[in-house]
């Protein structure tokens, strides 16, 4: 189906058809702009900003690059195509077809999942609304901006479900997700990494690669749904998380290929020199990996889970990748490992499958991102610098799960507290890190040019230069 444009909310699931609906969202629509002109990006309001909007769900035809004020962005609704002869492919449904209303059973089950991956989306907007006060580009700024509308529209993505799945309930729920704050004592955010603060550009770039890849693994396992409204909604969002990942990797890229350019060049790798040339020494870049990494990895929840079992057996939640997965899809019987301590040391212990999915969840992405800080010290050793990023252990820095009760170093020793505490600055920012990532944090705004501890990128957005006017200030 086309979206429609003409409509006050664009979507290409029939809306006026179903005005009850319709008019719900309608009544929504103000609520969250009234949220997006109070907490979405601090004084962006009046610029022009090449942005992409979505146009049609077909593949390879979907975006659309124009100048547009961000309060007019036409946030939509849009699902990819469905399949009338779609079947579940996991769990005790499997091979029923799938669901086009949400079965009673597992109604607040199911609701419960929308309402927290909904949450992350107006969360990571928060996060990250000072960020544009001191961007190191227009090219950067636009992603920026990008990247805050795109969690908006994932957020309305999220509410559409509830009000047209869940009815009265569904309602409250989206009101308040408009209500919650990230950061806030009083009403957080739902999930512990989209309280954290995103305070300057490099925390951005990593929370980008590292927290919205977790996004990525969430929606894929969503996209498996035997609840095909929610199946088909998050295909389509993965193909804007894509672009969310990119701004992250190739940030921290760039990050990279400064420094190690300048550490070639000065034949250097002291910190304090490096930081007296303006770039951003890799050690503290690596603390901030693994500060990232760490957090998000809770994110994926507790090791062993009866909850991540029973999503799984009842189809709400598949793994990712389910189709390409060559087993029963059922799991019954099936054993999986996870780790914990015994004296001291950590050990693997062997568990059901099923109630191991975060764990093979994580794993996945673990996976992914290994595969990713690879590509960032190939960029290394190019410009001819010797440093080597690592991912952490996974049991590193945990606040969730069985290890959250150990202190364990980087590369998996298992330590006392206070001997983890007096080494801890070795391995999370410091506040002299912080400081002086802080201090290198300047607006830049001039096309084609970028902040000295950056490099530029190495093509520009939707083939456009990299010194084309991204953002006009009008
Ligand atoms: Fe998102
Ligand atoms: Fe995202």
């Amino acid at each position: 189906m086309n979206i429609t444009y003409s409509d006050r909310i664009p979507n290409n699931v029939g809306l006026a058809e179903n005005r009850t609906l319709q008019r719900a969202l309608e009544h929504w629509q103000p609520e969250f702009l009234n949220w997006w002109a109070e907490m979405g990006p601090d004084g962006s309001g009046a610029l022009d900003i090449y942005l992409r909007t979505a146009v049609s769900v077909e593949k390879g035809g979907w975006a659309h690059f124009d100048y547009v004020k961000m309060p007019d962005y036409r946030w939509g609704i849009f699902l990819n195509p469905g399949d009338p002869d779609r079947k579940v492919n996991f769990g005790v449904h499997k091979g029923e077809p799938a669901w086009q209303s949400v079965p009673g059973e597992y109604r607040s089950t199911l609701r419960r999942i929308i309402v927290t991956q909904g949450d992350t989306e107006p969360a990571s907007v928060e996060q990250q609304r000072h960020l544009g006060q001191t961007c190191p580009s227009l090219y950067d700024l636009r992603n920026l901006y990008q990247v805050n509308v795109e969690e908006g529209r994932h957020l309305w993505a999220m509410v559409y479900l509830l009000h047209a799945y869940f009815g009265r309930d569904g309602r409250e729920e989206s009101e308040a997700l408009l209500e919650r704050r990230s950061g806030d004592r009083d009403n957080p955010r739902i999930l512990g990494a989209f309280n954290e603060k995103t305070p300057d550009w490099l925390a951005f770039f990593m929370f980008t690669f590292f927290t919205d890849r977790d996004g990525k693994f969430q929606l894929s396992a969503l996209a498996e749904s035997a609840f095909d409204p929610l199946a088909r909604t998050t295909r389509f969002m993965l193909t804007e998380e894509a672009h969310h990942m990119f701004v992250g990797e190739s940030g921290v890229g760039r990050v990279v290929a400064r420094t190690a350019e300048v550490m070639a060049r000065e034949k250097t790798d002291d910190p304090e020199k490096l930081r007296s040339l303006g770039v951003i020494d890799l050690p503290t870049l690596q603390r901030y990996l693994n500060f990232h990494y760490s957090v998000t990895l809770d994110l994926f929840g507790a090791d062993v889970s009866s909850n991540a079992a029973t999503f799984y057996s009842t189809g709400l939640k598949g793994r990712y990748g389910e189709a390409k997965i060559d087993d029963d899809h059922v799991l019954e019987g099936r054993e999986h490992y996870v780790l914990e301590s015994e004296n001291g040391k950590l050990v693997t212990r062997s568990v059901p499958m099923l109630n191991a999915l975060n764990e093979r969840l994580r794993d996945d992405y673990i996976a992914d991102t290994i595969a990713g800080v690879g590509r960032w010290n190939k960029t290394i050793a190019r410009a001819g610098a010797r440093f080597e990023l690592v991912v952490p252990h996974k049991a590193f820095n945990r606040q969730i799960g069985p290890l959250a009760v150990l202190r364990v170093d980087p590369r998996g020793g298992v330590m006392s507290e206070s001997a983890w505490m007096a080494r801890q600055d070795e391995w999370l920012p410091t506040k002299t890190d912080r400081a002086y990532v802080a201090s290198l944090m300047g607006r830049v705004i001039e096309p084609g040019k970028f902040a000295n501890w950056i490099a530029p990128p190495a093509r520009g957005i939707n083939n456009v230069p990299a010194d084309f006017q991204y953002v006009r200030f009008v």
